[in-house]
């Protein structure tokens, strides 16, 4: 399968080094608006210059492709992606699936309209801690879950798009946590309450900090507290979790999985505790691809021989309103019951 990736900035490395690696797929070309990325990346893949255009609408008319990989920034996802379903491509795009609610509408109406496949690159649920998570939770072992915390702390200092985005911590990152809370509970939110801020110190123009809580259709409620500007230690970025459970609790730390199992009661009238066995860790869950890897293989199985993905842009856009669900709530101050 011959794919035009547009965007090799940044992330597009992470893509360029899937695409060279994989067996399945290879480069028809390459699409980027600046000139600085295109010198520097055309020397360091050795990639002849004639293969690297200045728009998509002029690639697709000089080369043939098979499906386009969109690595360009949020506010460009829609615009790419509607002239590559246009063009009768199919569209493996970076997350978030677009920078504001209206142009991820206009995406999935595209998708829809067109019947061309759009997939969303939520790599952070192939990653090995986040599987070996689900699989503890997907055994039934602890049953249901009640509760759940999430903790994500980091203080990159990218420049570019971020520094200058409303609410960059939702709308670039915690989208993959969010999405990774569907994943986990099976199940999307019914409502959504939150408070942001920027801290005196960020290097941000947007608010860097925030505070959600979200009540799910299955009944856990979540707790997410994040900060892109943490001045300390940090958490991974899959972020640490704790599942609070029927039976026990499974933990995601520092990306190490641990579990505890509720063995009973203890204790006399008036004082009882409930007992738990040795934190225990989980081995990790053995992936044959992972992340970028594993969406690649996927997205080519889906444009090969139609079999369809997890993270179609039909399926994304709820993840995507968790996102704007709680910008609505940082701006009303009110609970959001969830509309997508
Ligand atoms: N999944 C992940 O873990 C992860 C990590 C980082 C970034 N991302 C996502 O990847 C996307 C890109 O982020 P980045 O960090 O690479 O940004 P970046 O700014 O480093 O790179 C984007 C590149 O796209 C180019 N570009 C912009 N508009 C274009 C257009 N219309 N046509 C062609 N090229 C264009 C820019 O010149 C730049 O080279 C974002 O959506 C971001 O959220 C995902």
């Amino acid at each position: 399968m011959k794919v035009i990736q547009v965007g090799i900035g940044g992330m597009g490395n992470a893509w360029i080094n899937a695409v060279l690696k994989s067996s399945e797929v290879e480069f028809a070309g390459f699409v980027e608006v600046s000139e600085a990325i295109i010198e520097e990346q055309a020397g360091r893949y050795n990639i002849d210059r004639s293969r690297i255009f200045k728009s998509l609408g002029d690639a697709v008319k000089k080369i043939h492709a098979d499906a386009v990989i969109n690595v360009t920034p949020p506010q460009f996802h829609k615009d790419v992606s509607c002239l590559a379903m246009d063009a009768g491509l199919p569209v493996l795009s970076e997350k978030p699936l677009a920078g504001t609610l209206s142009d991820a509408l206009a995406i999935v109406h595209k998708s829809d309209e067109t019947g061309v496949l759009h997939m969303v690159t939520q790599n952070y649920r192939y990653h090995v801690p986040i599987q070996t998570v689900k699989q503890v939770l997907d055994s039934g072992e602890l049953g249901k879950i009640g509760a759940v915390t999430v903790e994500f702390f980091k203080g990159p200092h990218f420049g570019g798009f971020r520094e200058e985005m409303p609410y960059p911590l939702i709308i670039d990152m915690s989208i993959h946590h969010f999405d990774l809370m569907r994943f986990f509970l099976d199940s999307n939110p019914v409502s959504v309450y939150g408070r942001s801020w920027n801290p005196p110190w960020s290097w941000y123009k947007g608010d860097a900090s925030a505070s959600v809580s979200l009540k799910f259709a299955n009944g856990a409620v979540v707790a997410y507290n994040g900060s892109w500007c943490s001045n300390g230690q940090e958490t991974p970025w899959n972020a640490n979790w704790r599942f609070e459970c029927e039976k026990g609790v499974v933990t995601l730390k520092d990306d190490q999985v641990y579990v505890e199992h509720l063995m009973g009661v203890e204790g006399s009238e008036g004082f009882r505790n409930s007992l738990h066995d040795e934190v225990a860790l989980v081995p990790p869950f053995a992936m044959e691809r992972e992340a970028q890897a594993y969406l690649l293989h996927e997205f080519y199985e889906a444009v090969t021989s139609g079999k369809a993905p997890a993270t179609t842009c039909q399926d994304n856009i709820k993840s995507l309103g968790i996102v704007f669900d709680v910008v609505q709530s940082f701006a009303t101050g009110e609970v959001v019951q969830s509309t997508v």
